[in-house]
Formats: structure tokens, sequence, C-alpha cells
């Protein structure tokens, strides 16, 4: 296994606009495209996948909009298929991933699922999940199995098996919907971040609405991650001093505030700029120290000089030394500074509406680069690796 859990691929189908598509993911991956060509909902399919080993199944599909707004509405559409080849468990490795596999049919009221696992010795793990049966078997073609009831078959076994006996697959299982659940798709609400927030102890939200407390957390717990953000802040925003924090009267909320050389008085940050605050959120969530094992990051460059997309970049390389990364950006600046092998193109075919992902393999990215003198993000934006509107 790696050093940190990752998923190595996500191959969807019928999700939206991904018709069938399968997306190579390394440690940090970016994906670029035009406008609807389907980035969000990539990173959807992650949200998607949590949902169901929170809820039930029905309740997932409804918290997406219900089935006619999670499956493709080509005409033609019956299941939604979702592929996940991971490095999660104690013997996977990248010859040998992790495979689960879930399928989604009759409108949401039928599940089929697949897990896969290497074993220390013999044969590697298989189950089953088909209607109220879970078969626990191996990979072996003659293998039967055990079968196994299930209460229902609205839930899924990614969020029922992990009960399992371990030497039955339950301790893969259950590695396996750890790493799903806690992943983290970061889209910060700049309006939430700035309110006062509660003191929790919790780490960086997903809307980002608990900043005040996640920053002050990390600064009592992991003084070293909070002077980073401090340093990162400064080298964004002329005139920083540091940051503060202040207890509203009679509450237990907390609010950040700015110390700006030059001002009476300290800025709280519902007065601090809209990238002040986003830039803030973000740093907040690579800094830490002990992150999830996925953080995907909406539109990370909205709202952030291009400066600012340097320092942000290596807070990114840095995080994904302890969480896998993804993230959805539209800035040609942030693209010069990656490696070809981090960057996936999005398109959309005009005609059928279906995503094209990867537009153009890592292969041919390499090659192109390396036949010219332009750099990565100057490639894409003109139009060379696909991935801008025609
Ligand atoms: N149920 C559905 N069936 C088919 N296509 C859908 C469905 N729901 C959404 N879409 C398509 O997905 C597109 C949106 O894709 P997505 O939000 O992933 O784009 P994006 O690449 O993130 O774009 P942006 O850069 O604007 O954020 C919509 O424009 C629509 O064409
Ligand atoms: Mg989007």
């Amino acid at each position: 296994m790696q050093d940190h859990p990752r998923i190595r691929s996500l191959s969807v189908q019928g999700f939206r606009s991904l018709a069938d598509v399968s997306v190579p993911m390394g440690p940090l991956t970016v994906l670029v495209g035009p406008n609807g060509s389907g980035k969000s909902n990539v990173l959807n399919v992650l949200r998607f996948l949590v949902a169901t080993i929170r809820f039930d199944l029905p309740t997932a599909i409804e918290e997406f909009g219900g089935w006619s707004r999670l499956a493709r509405q080509d005409g033609k559409t019956k299941a939604v298929r979702i592929v996940v080849e991971a490095e999660v468990t104690a013997n996977a490795h990248a010859n040998a991933p992790d495979r689960y596999k879930l399928s989604i049919s009759r409108e949401g009221r039928t599940r089929y699922e697949e897990f896969t696992f290497k074993r220390k010795s013999g044969p590697g793990r298989r189950i089953t999940v088909n209607g109220v049966t879970a078969n626990i078997g191996t990979t072996r073609a003659d293998s039967r199995g055990r079968d196994l009831k299930l209460a229902d078959e609205q839930t899924t076994g990614l969020s029922t098996l992990p009960k399992l006996a371990a030497d039955a697959g339950g301790e893969g299982i259950d590695d396996f919907a750890s790493f799903l659940s806690g992943m983290r798709v970061l889209e910060p609400d700049v309006a939430a971040a700035r309110s006062p927030s509660r003191l929790y102890r919790a780490s960086l939200v997903e809307d980002a609405s608990n900043l005040a407390d996640a920053l002050l957390t990390l600064r009592e717990t992991a003084p070293q991650s909070f002077s980073d953000i401090e340093r990162d802040m400064r080298a964004c925003l002329p005139g920083l001093d540091r940051l503060n924090f202040t207890t509203l009267p009679g509450t237990r909320s907390v609010v950040v505030q700015l110390v700006e050389r030059g001002l009476e008085r300290e800025i709280d940050l519902t007065e601090a700029s809209f990238g002040t605050v986003r830039l803030l959120a973000l740093l907040t969530a690579l800094h830490d120290p002990s992150p999830a094992h996925l953080t995907a990051i909406e539109e990370i460059d909205h709202g952030l000089h291009p400066y600012a997309l340097d320092v942000v970049v290596d807070a990114l390389r840095a995080a994904s030394e302890r969480t896998q990364i993804l993230v959805a950006t539209h800035s040609p600046t942030l693209v010069n500074r990656l490696r070809p092998s981090e960057l996936v193109v999005c398109d959309r075919d005009s005609k059928t509406g279906a995503s094209k992902i990867p537009a153009v393999s890592s292969y041919e990215i390499s090659k192109a680069t390396r036949a010219s003198n332009l750099g990565l993000g100057e490639l894409w934006f003109a139009g060379v690796l696909g991935g801008v509107p025609k």
C-alpha cells in the first residue's frame, strides 16, 4: 500500500453528464475543461458515494434530487455504475488494487455491489451483494462462497458489511468504507466562512462555515500549521501582520480578525475581501496536519490573484503527501505549475452532451509539453490539449 490510501481511478457510467468516463487519479489531480464539461459531476460522484454510506440508497438518491437528476437523461440510461480502484486495504498495491463496484438500476430500487481485495495469502477476497444476499467468496472462478442474508435491499453493503468478521472480509470493507466516507469535497461558502463560529474543536467542514473554530483549533493543537497559514497569507496579502481571534461578548462564538499594518483596529473577517476569506479557508484545509484521506476542492482559483495561486499550488503539493487531492480549476496560471501527469482535461461531446474524461491521455500531454516551449497552462489555454470551448 501507498504511504496513505488513495484512489487510482474512478470509472463512472450513467451519472449526469458522465456517460462513460474513467478518471485517473494520482496524489494530486487537477481537472480542467469548459463550463459544463463534467468536472463538478466527478466531484459529485464522490459526494454521492459518501451519501450511500451515510444513508440508505433512496435517501442518498433523494439528496441528489431524485433518480431523474442523478441518472443521465439521454432516454436510454437504465443504470448508474461507479467503480473505484484504490489502494486502501493492507495488501493492495499498484498491480493489485482494491476494487469496489456499485451498480444501481430500476430507478434506484435495485443495487448490485462487488468488492475485490487481495489477502495476505491465497486467492483474493470477493464479496458480492445482490438483493438481500451477500456472497462471501474469493476471486477463484470455481469458488462458490457462502451466502449471508442482509436486512434490506435499500442499504449498501458498503455501509452494513464493515460489521462482518475480519476473516470474512469485514476488515477490508471497513477500511474501504472509512476511506470513502472520510472524503471531503470542499466548496467554501465565503458568506458562511465570514460568520462567527461556535467552538466545537472541529476541522474545517465542507462549506467552511466553521472557519473560525477550525483555525483556532489549529492554533491550539498544531501551532506550526497555524504559523504556516499566517506565512502563506502574508505572502499573498500586502500589509497583513497576523491573524487574531476574539470571542463575541456574552457568547461562546469566536471571530477571526486580520491585524493589518496602518490600521488602528483589527479587521473582522466580515469586513475582509472575498479572496482573503476564500484563501484563508483553502489554506486552513490544506495545512490541516491530519486531513481526510481525500480532499476535493471546487473551483480552487475562484477569486484569487494569480500570484496567490503559486502559494496555493505549493500548499496543494505539500498537502498531497498527507491527503489525496482532486481539484477543479479554470486557471492557466495554476496549470502552468503542474506536471503533465497531474492534469486531467475534460471535454464535452457537443452532439450528445456526454463528458469526455480524460479528453487526452497523459502520454499525449507529456508529448505535447516536450514539443513546445509553452507552459502546460498555456498549451491548454491555446487549445492544443483540448478542454477549451470550440
Ligand atoms: N441528469 C443529467 N443528465 C445528463 N446531463 C446532465 C444531467 N445533469 C447535469 N447534466 C449535464 O452536466 C452539466 C454540468 O456539468 P458540471 O457541473 O460537472 O460542469 P463543470 O465542468 O463543473 O462546469 P463549470 O466549469 O461551469 O463548473 C450540465 O450542463 C448538463 O449538461
Ligand atoms: Mg463545476
